[in-house]
């Protein structure tokens, strides 16, 4: 592991058990992604990828190994360990944007505010900021169903970047836009790297993946590098 690793998974293995059963989903698995990095994540449906971004990003711990996030071993991790470590450092960004639909634009991006004790007032403020960032200046008001496909995926990723992480990870975040729609959130994640987010993003899209610094390919739970 080096001074500048961000994420560093060490044979990491993911064992889903089923009744007598087990699944090996990710196996003895070695990642590491510098910070500031663009990472593309790739491979066939069923091959481990949301099972590692799973990993990556702390929503779940490994059945063996270490796995490093920001510094800190959340391999051990209590749940709540695990939920305080995700608001403080990572932002996630889904294929189905996974936005609350009884709230309006603003009030989606503020809600990750809540957790951290921020008052209304800022919050209120930062989701604004934030939209605006994403172009969405024109929609704070706007609920989720009044929304383009586009447009909900930019509340998305203002939302993402509602408590500042430096780890944005994106699962799938152009699967359900078209193309010219889904080059433009491409190159909203472009310019967050640029501001020296990391970005860790599964795709099944060759175009997508042009956009990352490298692409790790995962096949059967295996994880290789590839330029
Ligand atoms: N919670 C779970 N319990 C049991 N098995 C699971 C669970 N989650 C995933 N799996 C299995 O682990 C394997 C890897 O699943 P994963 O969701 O990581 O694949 P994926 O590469 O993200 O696929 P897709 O491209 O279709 O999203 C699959 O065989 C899947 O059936
Ligand atoms: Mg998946």
């Amino acid at each position: 592991m080096t001074m500048s690793s961000i994420i560093v998974l060490d044979g990491v293995k993911k064992i889903y058990k089923m009744g007598d059963t087990e699944l090996e989903a990710l196996s003895n698995s070695n990642v590491e992604i510098e910070d500031g990095e663009f990472v593309a994540v790739m491979g066939p449906s069923g091959s481990g990828k949301s099972t590692l971004m799973n990993m990556i990003g702390a929503l779940d711990t490994p059945t063996t190994g270490d796995v490093n996030v920001g510094g800190e071993k959340i391999s051990n991790f209590s749940q709540d360990e695990l939920a305080m470590l995700r608001s403080k450092k990572i932002g996630f960004i889904f294929q189905q944007f996974n936005l609350i639909p009884s709230m309006n634009a603003a009030e989606n991006v503020a809600l990750p505010m809540l957790f951290t004790g921020a008052k209304k007032k800022k919050r209120n403020k930062r989701a604004e900021m934030l939209l605006e960032k994403v172009g969405l200046g024109e929609r704070l008001n706007h609920m989720p169903s009044e929304l383009s496909g586009g447009q909900r995926q930019r509340v998305s990723i203002a939302r993402a970047l509602a408590n500042n992480p430096d780890i944005i990870l994106a699962d799938e975040p152009t699967g359900n836009l078209d193309s010219e729609t889904g080059e433009n959130v491409m190159n909203l994640l472009t310019e967050l790297n640029r501001e020296g987010k990391t970005i860790v993003m599964v795709t099944h899209d060759e175009n997508d993946a042009e956009y990352a610094d490298r692409v790790i390919k995962i096949e059967d739970g295996k994880t290789g590098v590839e330029q």
